[in-house]
């Protein structure tokens, strides 16, 4: 077999950042090739470059062995049989299916679009991915993984040979990460090459024959999965040996007092009758799988959606009239949301601003903004966080996706407020990042904060909490308060609940 991808000396500069030094290796045609490495080694960069996003670089890309250098990544998927599905794929949600999959490549009778036509070919592709959705659907009516498979069935359409994955199941549930496991065995059997991108390495062990080390935008080496360890990887991408599970070390200072309380919340459509209650000094964790509900119920205790019914009371005192989120970081309360893009940071803001947003008081001397200890502050938290660039002038959109998080995560660990919900924390941080993470949370805590933690990985759920909550379809259905009691499968029970079989 011959090679379906040939990185030659790639070297890769933003303004002042120099990310990608004298790449070199290939891939194999029709094997599934992962890429790993740290947040800001350099990933989505090199990918940029191959399907056509990045047109200045120095080096040589090769498909097939020979030299391309696409205009844009339409013309890598037209010319280079090429295509890149990605965690936020771009799609028209007014348009169908169909429309998206074919779009500005509909098939015509004339100079008219032939709809039937379309929805003949665009279905049998779906069928072909086993997708429970058809071409003349809205798109608007697709979850996430819907839209991740329809940027297959696009790549598909346009018959690409070599697709790329970055990070495609951040935001899957369980049974959709299965089904686009299943879509990438078979696109294997079929000759397709398969670049993989995921902070989550037993993804790396169930789907991918060979896996290419990145660190600080240099090659590491290449390596067989079959003939590694989940320790090896993690040692040959941070440099260092890490444990990757996530456990307290240090103990809980938790009390008895509650900081707030819960009573019957319903929204109406996506949960019902939710009663918990958080303690000062706890880290209080809600498992579930992607879906369960519980971003829905924060974002409600906020008040950025309304509760039709039941009551919130916020250290002691309960929550009344208009309640909004503006309201709720006075009292006290703050969310790190889930969805970092659109409402975890300002994209005209540089990082320092934007850890500083939740933080104003903080930052005043004698009433005035003290920009020197704002400065500082993001300093202390790019130095904990290992964030790269390590450069607080920034701006917050150009850095790398896991980076981007730890921005965020620093804006709310330093704020003022003293209950904070973390909605998916550690969501594409790599592993490294990870350990630093529980351990500002325990610092938090050990200050007297009171966290809730939402989170879809059950290592992290497990060794992070003191008390657990699971859900499923928007119930609470376990309180597990013991960590003897603490055992995955149990806990995945509750969180299936009937749901997912
Ligand atoms: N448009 C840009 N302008 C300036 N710097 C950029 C831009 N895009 C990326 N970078 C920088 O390039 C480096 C590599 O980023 P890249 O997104 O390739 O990392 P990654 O390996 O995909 O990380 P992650 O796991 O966090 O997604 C980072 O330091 C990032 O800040
Ligand atoms: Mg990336």
């Amino acid at each position: 077999m011959g090679k379906a991808v040939e990185f030659v000396k790639i070297n890769k500069y933003f303004p002042g950042v120099h990310v990608l030094k004298d790449i070199s290796f290939s891939v194999e045609e029709g094997e599934v090739h992962a890429l790993l490495g740290e947040n800001g080694a350099g990933k989505s960069t090199l990918l940029n470059i191959l399907h056509g996003v990045y047109t200045k670089y120095e080096g040589e890309v090769k498909l097939h062995g020979q030299k391309v250098n696409f205009k844009n990544p339409n013309d890598a998927i037209l010319n280079g049989k090429i295509s890149k599905v990605h965690q936020e794929t771009m799609v028209v949600e007014e348009l169908t299916v169909g429309q998206n999959v074919t779009l500005g490549y509909e098939p015509k009778k004339g100079v008219f679009v032939d709809f039937g036509k379309m929805n003949r070919e665009v279905d049998a592709i779906l069928q072909e991915l086993n997708c429970n959705f058809k071409s003349s659907d809205l798109v608007s009516t697709l979850t996430a993984g819907g839209k991740q498979m329809l940027a297959i069935a696009k790549a598909l359409y346009h018959h690409s040979t070599i697709i790329s994955l970055d990070e495609p199941t951040a935001s899957l549930t369980l049974k959709e990460t299965e089904a686009l496991f299943e879509v990438v065995k078979k696109l294997k059997k079929n000759g397709v090459t398969i670049l993989y991108v995921s902070h989550r390495l037993e993804e790396i062990f169930q789907i991918c024959d060979r896996a290419t080390i990145m660190r600080d935008g240099e090659y590491i080496q290449t390596l067989n999965v079959k003939e590694t360890t989940r320790e090896e990887l993690i040692h040959a991408m941070v440099g260092r040996s890490v444990s990757a599970v996530a456990s307290r070390l240090k103990p809980s200072p938790k009390t008895d007092e509650v900081v707030l309380k819960v009573e019957n919340l319903t929204d109406g459509h996506h949960f019902r009758d939710v009663n918990f209650e958080l303690h000062k000094g706890e880290i209080l964790g809600f498992f579930g799988l992607v879906g369960a509900g519980r971003t829905e119920i924060m974002r409600t205790i906020i008040g950025a959606d309304r509760k039709i019914g039941g009551k919130i009371f916020l250290k002691g005192k309960e929550v009344t009239g208009n309640w909004n989120t503006t309201k709720a970081l006075k009292a006290g309360i703050g969310l790190l949301p889930e969805d970092r893009k659109t409402q975890g940071f300002m994209k005209q803001f540089t990082n320092y601003d934007n850890i500083a947003i939740s933080s104003l008081e903080k930052n005043l001397t004698a009433g005035f903004l003290d920009q020197g200890k704002k400065l500082k502050n993001a300093e202390y938290f790019f130095e904990e966080l290992d964030v790269h660039p390590r450069k607080p002038d920034y701006l917050t959109v150009n850095m790398s996706g896991g980076n981007q998080q730890k921005v965020i995560l620093a804006r709310w660990m330093s704020t003022d407020v003293d209950v904070i919900i973390f909605d998916e924390p550690t969501k594409g941080v790599d592993v490294a990042a990870k350990a630093e993470i529980y351990r500002l949370m325990e610092e938090l805590v050990e200050e007297g904060k009171s966290l809730i933690v939402v989170s879809s990985e059950l290592p992290e759920a497990m060794g992070l909490s003191d008390r657990l909550l699971v859900m499923s379809e928007g119930r609470i259905t376990a309180e597990l308060t013991v960590r003897e009691e603490y055992n995955s499968d149990t806990i995945l029970d509750y969180a299936i609940g009937g749901n997912e079989e």
